[in-house]
């Protein structure tokens, strides 16, 4: 009696059971290198939203730079009119006499008196007095009294209908040469009268630092409440989102375990119907068989050829069906390699898809025995891959091939038929076809790859590694 079976065969009753508890107690699924890769993935999204928010920071930061900025140089400037104002008006004005309308040095020389010493200070730089024509009647900068230069527009419409006006120099103008050490500054310019009335215009020029001193200082007391909150809300934020984002992989790593579980359960299910049918009806019926056959004998030995026949027939029938039982526990009975070699537990399995017809060819080339988890996982690996080929694929020829190399083992199940479009799996599982999917579960948790290859008309190639 050779079914190609024989380890099965001579299994005794009970070690099926007692191989099936094995079984189920080695396959743990979850394994370290996985948590280690959830808690990688995890700090690859912390890492991206934490970058995120440090983005948003800086284009915060920026944003309330500049308008801080502007805020305070408006502020600045509104201060520079008015501290111009109070000076012309308060101070200056009261100290012009019509005497420098025509020149007078005494004159310029007591007005030169009031400005430097109530006027001029670390931020006003520079005064300068004109009269409509254009003439300078007096300046600190004594090089300018007395200079005449055309005024500008602005200039004149402030004298004319008395508009307080602030801009930035042009030091690039020859009047105002002597203020270049100064560096860009900033002037207000307003009209003041003497005493018979005659306008003049009051020129004032700042520094500019000052102004943009303003602008910063402004920053700097809102920067620490708007980005400090901002800081403080992402610091807030990123352990939460890291214990969301730990518990939404938890979740996952909890499905694909509830998925393998429930794979392992229904092994365990299927071992116990193989050792059930194994012990029971295959036993019976291989003694009935064996008794059939000796009657046969017995009954040929009397002469009486038709009834032993008729008798060798049914043992005939009932070989058959031992065997398609046989080849049945084979199929839902993962073999133990503890017995069966890693080779003929393949060739068994082969020898069942060229029953259907299939042209097969099997190539084993391992240099050293694989290790019990790496034979169980190609294993399966083969079956699931064979169950395909003869559901799905109508292919003519088949083959197989384990190879060994650089730490790894690579088998390839290569068929010609009809393929499919690898892409479509998503599709697929969402119906309820979970074989390659359990399977890659399977691989990637032993830490090796599983590849499928297949395009619609062009044959499918599944291709599985595994470190040994
Ligand atoms: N060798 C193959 N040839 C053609 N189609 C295949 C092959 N292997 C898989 N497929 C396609 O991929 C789908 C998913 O396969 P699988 O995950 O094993 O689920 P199932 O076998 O339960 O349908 C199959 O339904 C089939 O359409
Ligand atoms: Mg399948």
């Amino acid at each position: 009696m050779t079914f190609g079976l024989r380890p099965l065969l001579r299994a005794r009753p009970g070690t099926l059971a007692a191989m099936s508890r094995r079984h189920a107690a080695v396959d743990e699924p979850m394994n370290p290198r996985a948590s280690f890769a959830d808690r990688r993935v995890v700090a690859i999204q912390i890492g991206q939203f934490a970058l995120v928010g440090a983005i948003a920071l800086v284009i915060v930061g920026l944003a309330t730079s500049l308008a801080s900025r502007r805020v305070g140089e408006r502020e600045a400037i509104t201060d520079a009119r008015s501290s111009a104002v109070i000076k012309a008006q308060g101070l200056v004005q009261p100290a012009i006499t019509d005497g420098i309308l025509a020149g007078s040095k005494a004159e310029i020389a007591r007005l030169d008196g009031v400005i430097r010493r109530d006027v001029l200070d670390g931020s006003l730089v520079r005064v300068k007095i004109w009269n409509r024509a254009g003439n300078i009647l007096y300046s600190d900068e004594p090089l300018l009294t007395g200079e005449h230069y055309q005024l500008g527009a602005g200039e004149l419409r402030s004298i004319d209908s008395g508009v307080i006006e602030a801009e930035v120099s042009d030091l690039a103008k020859p009047e105002n040469r002597y203020e270049v050490s100064y560096g860009k500054l900033l002037e207000v310019y307003l009209p003041i009268h003497t005493p018979s009335q005659t306008p003049l215009l009051f020129e004032a020029y700042y520094r500019y630092s000052l102004v943009a001193q303003s602008g910063s200082r402004l920053w700097h007391s809102f920067a620490p409440i708007s980005l400090g909150a901002l800081v403080m809300l992402e610091l807030v934020q990123i352990p939460i989102a890291w214990s969301l984002a730990r518990r939404l992989r938890m979740r996952l790593r909890e499905r694909e375990l509830l998925l393998h579980r429930a794979l392992e359960a229904s092994d365990v299910e299927r071992r116990q119907i193989a050792s059930d049918l194994h012990d029971g009806a295959v036993q019976d019926l291989a003694g009935v068989a064996y008794a059939l056959s000796a009657a046969a004998r017995r009954e040929s030995a009397h002469g009486s050829e038709a009834d032993s026949f008729i008798i060798e027939k049914s043992a005939e029938s009932i070989r058959g069906s031992i065997r398609a039982l046989r080849s049945l526990i084979a199929d839902i009975y993962p073999p133990d390699f503890d017995e069966v070699s890693f080779d003929s537990a393949i060739t068994d399995l082969m020898a069942r898809a060229s029953d259907r017809g299939l042209h097969t060819e099997l190539d084993i080339q391992l240099a050293d025995p694989l290790a019990d988890s790496a034979a169980r996982l190609l294993y399966r690996t083969t079956q699931e891959g064979l169950r395909n080929t003869l559901d799905h694929a109508e292919a003519s020829s088949l083959t197989v091939s384990v190879k060994q190399g650089n730490g790894i083992a690579i088998l390839e199940i290569v068929d010609d038929g009809r393929g499919f479009d690898p892409k479509d799996t998503p599709k697929s599982r969402a119906q309820g076809h979970f074989g390659l999917v359990a399977l890659r579960g399977l691989v990637t948790d032993a830490g090796g790859r599983l590849d499928v290859r297949s395009a619609p008309k062009a044959g499918t190639t599944l291709r599985v590694e595994v470190p040994l």
